[in-house]
């Protein structure tokens, strides 16, 4: 019978149809590229070359690192940094950077620097040294609709946003009601530059989004983010291809398991039929 080969195969395809979906860790938030070109296949391109696979291998035991990768003149000195989301373990860390890393790679085709942020984690690589230099900058701002948080729900916006802003660490979340909101910052930041850069974005989100049902606030180096609901995924542009993805993953792995149910029952019943002709032969 035929189906009997097919069917390691299927219970495979089962098997990965059914591990955790990571799509809103992998959408798209934002990306840039240097102006600056480099020369196709100059020491330059092996050093960029070199940062990926450190960021992309790294990632596979650390949720931040950073890498300087030496070319034979200083101009050709190339640094690179990854930080997923706190949040994340080891396995999700590492799908996501090097998701990161191919987007990237393919964004900025011989570009001098760029960075990428999708929802699971951030990278960068420039040859400036930006490695543990604070960095306020306002890389993407995004609100809701404007006056949307009743007053109650708007207060207890400000305590989640005050939250986040009052605690230590290079992750933070909080919560309020129906209120959430998340900050963290790159991994090269002291505690310090941290909670000042989580502070500026804060500031920035109450003055800009106002009364906004959720806004993020990204700065080269921090970022931070509310919604009512605690819904984060707003921000991305793939959102709604991602959750078409899942909904035709789930109805494959049910179609799968279906398919590997039939053939269980078809080499059951065979095996049955062998056992009983087995079983005539022998009287
Ligand atoms: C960075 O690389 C570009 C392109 O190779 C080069 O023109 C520039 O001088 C470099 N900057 C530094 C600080 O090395
Ligand atoms: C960069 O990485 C090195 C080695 O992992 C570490 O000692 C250093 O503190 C890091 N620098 C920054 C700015 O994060």
């Amino acid at each position: 019978m035929r189906i009997f080969h097919l069917l390691p195969f299927l219970i495979l395809m089962f098997l990965s149809f059914t591990t955790p979906s990571t799509s809103s860790t992998d959408s798209f938030i934002f990306g840039g590229c240097s102006q600056v070109k480099f020369l196709p296949g100059s020491d330059y391109e092996n050093q960029v070359n070199s940062i990926f696979t450190s960021l992309a291998n790294s990632a596979m035991f650390t949720s931040y690192n950073n890498f300087t990768s030496q070319g034979s003149s200083s101009q050709d000195t190339v640094y690179g940094l990854f930080q997923c989301r706190g949040d994340l373990n080891s396995g999700q860390c590492s799908r996501c950077v090097a998701l990161a890393v191919s987007r990237l790679g393919t964004l900025c085709v011989n570009s001098a620097g760029g960075a990428l942020q999708l929802d699971g984690c951030f990278i960068k690589y420039d040859n400036l040294t930006f490695l543990g230099v604070e960095d306020k900058t306002v890389v993407l701002k995004k609100c809701g609709p404007s006056t949307e948080l009743t007053s109650d729900a708007l207060t207890r916006r400000d305590a989640v946003l005050a939250y986040l802003g009052a605690s230590t660490g290079s992750y933070k979340v909080s919560s309020s009601g129906n209120v959430y909101g998340v900050a963290q910052c790159t991994g090269d930041l002291s505690m310090s530059e941290c909670q000042d850069c989580v502070s500026d974005a804060i500031q920035r989100l109450k003055t800009e989004c106002g009364g906004a049902n959720w806004g993020d606030m990204y700065l080269a180096k921090c970022y931070a983010r509310y919604s009512e609901g605690g819904d984060h995924s707003h921000g991305g542009k793939d959102d709604d291809h991602n959750k078409n993805d899942e909904e035709i993953q789930k109805t494959l792995a049910i179609l799968v398991g279906l398919i590997a149910g039939v053939a269980l029952i078809i080499i059951f019943i065979s095996f049955l039929s062998k056992v009983c002709r087995k079983h005539k032969e022998g009287k």
